[in-house]
């Protein structure tokens, strides 16, 4: 069965798909993008990740392509028609088509894309050993809180992970703090007890996950922190781990040459995944 994406309003076979060229995501990364984990058929968290969607179109001043429940209703339908009931939903919305001027164009509809694509495979093991992350500087800029399609900071970071035969790269700003993965959220257990992450400002995309695992970090009593911490602290804690749509809840056991614990997912992180799993599946608690 061939894949169909969703285009500016049509249906169609994903390998004919395509947008103008000067389609203003294509020329500036001028748009912004989301990522839902589709679980059992079910999007998992559907109505923040759309409000955040509308959070960043408005930060860039881009018009919302159609209303949410318009959006509810096209995502069903491309699900449907990929027959995907376990995988992820992606979109893009960007400032549209116009020639090629870095100021605004006026009146110009913004532009609509979004794909369907099965589960992909995690590496062997990886919730069971954790998986390794790398520390890398932040290079990016002062606006991480909006979700733009302009990553190219994440695809080095990621490629330097990939190289460094590692999963993810932990970001580090000036001072020493982890911001974040490229494209994940960063979190350490300390030798207390203790959940820390960073606090969702502009320095971190605030991600819907981290957003979810602290709901039920509070509805199950765990201790926890939001503030930034070190690569030091990081690197002495009991266990870490990263959250996002796509990995879900994930044990880190490695960052650069320190291996966490004794190499394996700790009990701490795999309960935490445990319980977002049954509540990303709809019959956890409710976050
Ligand atoms: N990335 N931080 C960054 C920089 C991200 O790109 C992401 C998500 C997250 C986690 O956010 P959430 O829990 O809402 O997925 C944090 C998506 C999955 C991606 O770009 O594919």
């Amino acid at each position: 069965m061939s894949r169909t994406a969703y285009v500016n309003g049509r249906y169609v076979r994903l390998d004919e798909a395509a947008v103008h060229v000067e389609d203003r995501g294509y020329q500036f990364a001028d748009g912004v993008y989301e990522v839902i984990a589709i679980k059992d058929g079910h999007l998992v968290d559907e109505e923040p990740h759309l409000q955040r969607l509308v959070r960043s179109l408005g930060e860039l001043k881009i018009r919302a392509p159609m209303s949410n429940a318009a959006m509810r209703v096209a995502m069903r339908e491309l699900m449907r028609r990929n027959r995907v009931r376990n995988g992820m939903i992606y979109m893009q919305v960007t400032r549209g088509v116009a020639p090629r001027d870095f100021a605004f164009p006026a009146n110009v509809p913004s532009a609509l894309v979004m794909t369907v694509r099965r589960m992909r495979p995690q590496p062997a093991n990886a919730v069971e050993d954790g998986i390794r992350a790398i520390t890398i500087p932040d290079i990016r800029w002062h606006r991480c809180d909006i979700k733009t399609v302009g990553l190219t900071a994440a695809v080095l970071g990621k490629q330097r992970a990939r190289e460094a035969g590692a999963y993810e790269a932990w970001q580090v700003d000036r001072d020493g703090y982890v911001t974040e993965g490229t494209s994940s959220n960063a979190w350490i257990l300390t030798e207390d007890g203790t959940v820390v992450t960073r606090p969702a400002t502009n320095a971190i995309l605030s991600g819907i996950t981290r957003r979810s695992v602290l709901e039920l970090a509070k509805a199950n009593k765990l201790q926890f922190e939001e503030r930034a911490f070190t690569v030091a602290e990081a690197k002495a804690a009991r266990e870490a781990w990263i959250t996002s749509a796509t990995s879900f809840v994930l044990p880190v056991t490695q960052i650069d040459d320190r291996v966490l614990g004794n190499g394996k997912a700790g009990s701490f992180t795999l309960k935490l995944r445990a319980l977002y799993m049954s509540y990303a599946t709809g019959d956890g608690a409710t976050a």
